[in-house]
């Protein structure tokens, strides 16, 4: 089971400030809901805005763990999540937290956050659709059996986003992020319905794709689907293999840590 968070950041802010006893608006609730590392890795960010939008997709993973793990979120800045680089050793890598796969995205106004069991080997992406895209990104980011198939205009600008999102949240389930080209993966054009049996409340409308291609040896056998979210972006999901998934809204958690109330 993965459990999936996607909001906005003004309201993961909000819920944060009710939780952590904050004055509404303040957004001192979200720095009391991280741990140290997490308010130095949104202070480092250039801008106020995206200082705002880092610390809410930590608060927004730390308060989707809590909940997953039965802690209170009083707790919540004290859950371990290690953020070791894989290549230097600084804080700034794939957060692994023990016996669990977490991963977080922001981008714009957006948060999205999951948690699931070590094997599901969860990561997220979320894209805001820009107006246009930058020169050179179908070579950087489809892979050659893509580069043909693009629609042009607005619709072509938010397929390849599409196309980038999933890839990436593919990237950072196992951990590599963009140190490995997008271009070197090609998710299959096709859903494949059923390959987890639904249950009631627990899936997405959007099945589940498989990596069709890749010379990212770590990628292969991966799967992603793209989740509802708001409509000027893409919200995506991958793991190992297809999961049910657990859809929580920012009510859901305060009702999972009553001293929101
Ligand atoms: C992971 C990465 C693709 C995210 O880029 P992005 O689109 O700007 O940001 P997103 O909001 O989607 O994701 C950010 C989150 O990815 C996670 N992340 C960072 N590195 C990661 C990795 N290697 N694998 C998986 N997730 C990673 C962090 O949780 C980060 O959260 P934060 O913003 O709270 O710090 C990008 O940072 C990257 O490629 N990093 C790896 C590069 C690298 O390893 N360089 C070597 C440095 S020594």
């Amino acid at each position: 089971m993965i459990d999936v968070l996607a909001a906005s950041v003004d309201d993961v802010h909000a819920l944060a400030d009710r939780l952590g006893h904050a004055v509404p608006g303040s957004g001192l609730g979200a720095e009391r809901l991280v741990s140290d590392r997490d308010r130095v890795a949104a202070g480092a960010r250039l801008r106020a805005e995206d200082s705002r939008r880092t610390l809410a997709g930590r608060a927004a993973l730390r308060m989707l763990l809590a909940a997953r793990v039965g802690v209170p979120t009083s707790d919540a800045a004290a859950l371990a999540i290690d953020r070791t680089c894989t290549q230097c050793g600084e804080q700034h890598g794939q957060p692994r937290v023990d016996g669990l796969s977490v991963s977080s995205s922001t981008s714009g106004t957006h948060v999205l956050v999951a948690v699931g069991d070590a094997d599901a080997r969860v990561g997220v992406d979320v894209e805001v659709v820009p107006e246009e895209l930058w020169t050179g990104f179908d070579a950087y980011a489809l892979h050659p059996d893509e580069r043909g198939s693009m629609p042009d205009g607005a619709d072509g600008v938010s397929q390849r986003i599409r196309a980038w999102a999933q890839k990436e949240a593919v990237l950072k389930s196992v951990g590599l992020g963009l140190r490995a080209a997008p271009a070197r993966l090609r998710i299959s054009a096709v859903e494949t319905p059923g390959a987890w049996p639904s249950g009631a409340g627990m899936l997405d409308p959007g099945a589940w794709r498989p990596v069709a291609t890749t010379e990212v040896r770590d990628a292969a056998g991966s799967w992603v689907t793209s989740l509802d979210g708001a409509d000027d972006a893409w919200w995506m999901l991958a793991a190992a293999t297809p999961q049910p998934i657990r859809r929580w809204t920012l009510d859901d958690l305060a009702a999972a840590h009553p001293s929101a109330a």
